[in-house]
């Protein structure tokens, strides 16, 4: 396929245990009264405790390297499964990470934000605030004072949602198409920064054109993850 052949000229570096398994929940299934269902386990992605953002990380990440940057500036919530990914694969690339955490609860290092701390991500707090654009505008100031001091840094935005990163999912859907007997199915996402349904509604329409995709938002109003989605 010729689109495939484009998306795998495009560099990314090795982050992700890949592929994960799909598998059966043949008890939840009848509880719930699905003839099929089953869980793709992007939960084993790696990056110290895995998660959904491995994937995407792998295509900015190479961007990073191969750009020469090396500090990496991101940002979410307190207990961000982005910071903490993004920190585990900066530190596995021998770069600097900086983490702007935005929340009301960090008192105590517990969870990712311990391990944040475990890979020695410098952090800048902005106390009961997750407000995005705060974030966004603490992470662009850090950036200029970065470079001010001949550092050459890449921000990464909140979920790692940029539209190279959204490939990962575009690939993920190579990969799920060949652990399933036929595309007739519903692929059910979280979306929050929307980069995963982006990838996954994409990657559908080439892989498994007669799956349908249905997002499930886990913060933002529908009418935030339009414009989201669409940018
Ligand atoms: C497990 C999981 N799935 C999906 C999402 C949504 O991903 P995205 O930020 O790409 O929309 C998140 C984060 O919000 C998540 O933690």
């Amino acid at each position: 396929m010729k689109l495939n052949h484009s998306l795998n000229k495009i560099k990314t570096i090795k982050l992700a245990s890949i592929p994960t398994p799909l598998d059966e929940a043949k008890r939840l299934a009848d509880k719930i009264g699905l003839s099929k269902l089953f869980i793709k386990r992007d939960d084993l992605t790696g990056l110290a405790g895995g998660g959904n953002k491995a994937r995407k990380l792998e295509y900015d990440f190479a961007e990073i390297i191969n750009g020469g940057y090396d500090v990496v500036i991101t940002a979410g919530g307190i207990q961000s499964n982005h910071a903490r990914m993004t920190a585990a694969a900066a530190r596995k690339l021998g770069l600097d990470i900086k983490l702007v955490l935005g929340g009301p609860d960090f008192e105590i290092a517990k969870g990712n934000l311990l391990l944040d701390v475990m890979f020695n991500a410098e952090i800048r707090y902005l106390v009961d605030d997750d407000a995005n654009v705060s974030l966004e505008n603490e992470m662009q100031k850090w950036s200029d004072e970065l470079l001010q001091k001949g550092r050459k840094p890449f921000v990464i935005p909140i979920g790692g949602s940029t539209g190279l990163g959204a490939l990962g999912y575009v690939k993920a859907m190579e990969e799920l198409s060949a652990q399933l007997e036929n595309d007739n199915v519903q692929i059910i996402v979280g979306v929050g920064s929307c980069g995963t349904l982006a990838g996954t509604i994409l990657g559908s329409k080439i892989f498994m054109p007669n799956a349908r995709v249905i997002g499930i938002s886990v913060s933002r109003t529908l009418k935030q993850l339009k414009k989201e989605l669409l940018n």
